[in-house]
């Protein structure tokens, strides 16, 4: 995968765009009544900027996703991408899934085609999707159709898919969460190469604490408005250091479990010390991945999740 050689198109919405959410709420009608599943969003993206969001199952994270792009429209607040809202459907944002999405009778070169913006002049738009696909590392497979690809090779194809009408913002649904344990790890350091190339704001919902804590700037906690709490934002944390970051490190360990205890995880077991011999987690780790580079980077002293609270987090927050 090379992040050389990719021509920017002369269409398309080209930098990266700053998100203003700005008092937002949205409320559903629901046979049972009126279910109110966001409430008063306060956030504001700066332009280039990675923020996930992480919150139990059902508290509107895909919702709030729904609202940026503007494929459903908040009932309350103001939303601004790039200091204006949107008449409708916002062109100047992308959208991947956890599923890729993609014709199944089309190739993988045809599916990223079919995310150009209508009107892309035929040379450049030929030309942006061979450095797309170059950019993810399937320029030997584009004529290949999904169902000979691996789920990998066709999340990547749905992400170059989502990036070929150069968007000012990304908003990625759990874009990884179907995947097994190694391919997202890969597929981790490959959105930050596409960011790093494609330097574009993105809005990333994830179940997944230590992924949200390797790629985000900052990390947004959503839960379910109640009387006690009205409001869908809980906690908005920093997270420090450069990308890419030591998966394995103290100052990830402490935010991880501070974000756990605000999803209802007890962490108790994360806040042994490594001289405590009961904190190697390794036993109870799974042993079918094969080993890897990833592998190494997770196999420092510092805490781990052990697998007891990894299921608890999966069961509580499932997709
Ligand atoms: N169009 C809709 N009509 C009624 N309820 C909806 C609609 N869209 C989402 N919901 C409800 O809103 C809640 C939040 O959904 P969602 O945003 O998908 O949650 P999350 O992505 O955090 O798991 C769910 O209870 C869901 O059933
Ligand atoms: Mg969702």
């Amino acid at each position: 995968m090379s992040l050389t050689g990719l021509s920017r198109p002369t269409t398309g919405a080209g930098a990266a765009l700053p998100v203003s959410l700005q008092g937002v709420g949205r409320t559903f009608a629901t046979p049972t009544g009126a279910r109110t599943v966001l409430a008063d969003v306060e956030l504001d993206l700066r332009a280039g900027e990675i923020v996930a969001l992480i919150g139990p199952s059902g508290c509107g994270k895909s919702t709030l996703l729904r609202q940026v792009s503007r494929l459903d429209n908040p009932d309350r607040g103001a939303i601004l991408v790039g200091g204006t809202s949107a008449g409708g459907v916002d062109p100047r944002c992308a959208v991947a899934f956890q599923e890729p999405r993609l014709l199944p009778w089309r190739t993988l070169r045809q599916n990223v085609a079919l995310g150009l913006p209508a009107g892309t002049a035929k040379a450049a738009g030929a030309a942006r999707v061979d450095a797309l696909l170059h950019l993810v590392g399937l320029e030997a497979s584009a004529g290949l159709r999904p169902r000979q690809v691996s789920g990998g090779m066709a999340q990547r194809a749905a992400l170059a898919r989502a990036l070929a009408r150069d968007p000012g913002v990304l908003l990625l649904d759990e874009p990884f969460g179907a995947l097994d344990a190694l391919t997202r790890l890969k597929m981790q350091d490959l959105l930050l190469e596409v960011h790093a190339a494609e330097p574009t704001t993105v809005l990333l919902v994830t179940h997944d604490v230590e992924e949200a804590l390797y790629l985000a700037d900052r990390v947004v906690l959503l839960g379910t408005p109640t009387a006690h709490d009205p409001r869908s934002v809980r906690r908005v944390i920093e997270v420090p250091g450069d990308r890419p970051r030591d998966r394995a490190s103290g100052s990830l360990a402490e935010l991880r479990a501070e974000l756990l205890e605000g999803l209802g995880v007890d962490t108790h077991h994360t806040r042994r010390t490594s001289t405590d011999p009961h904190a190697r987690t390794d036993q109870h780790e799974p042993t079918a991945a094969p080993a890897g580079p990833h592998d190494t980077a997770l196999a420092g002293s510092a805490p781990r999740l052990p697998h007891a609270t990894r299921s608890t987090l999966d069961s509580e927050i499932s997709r």
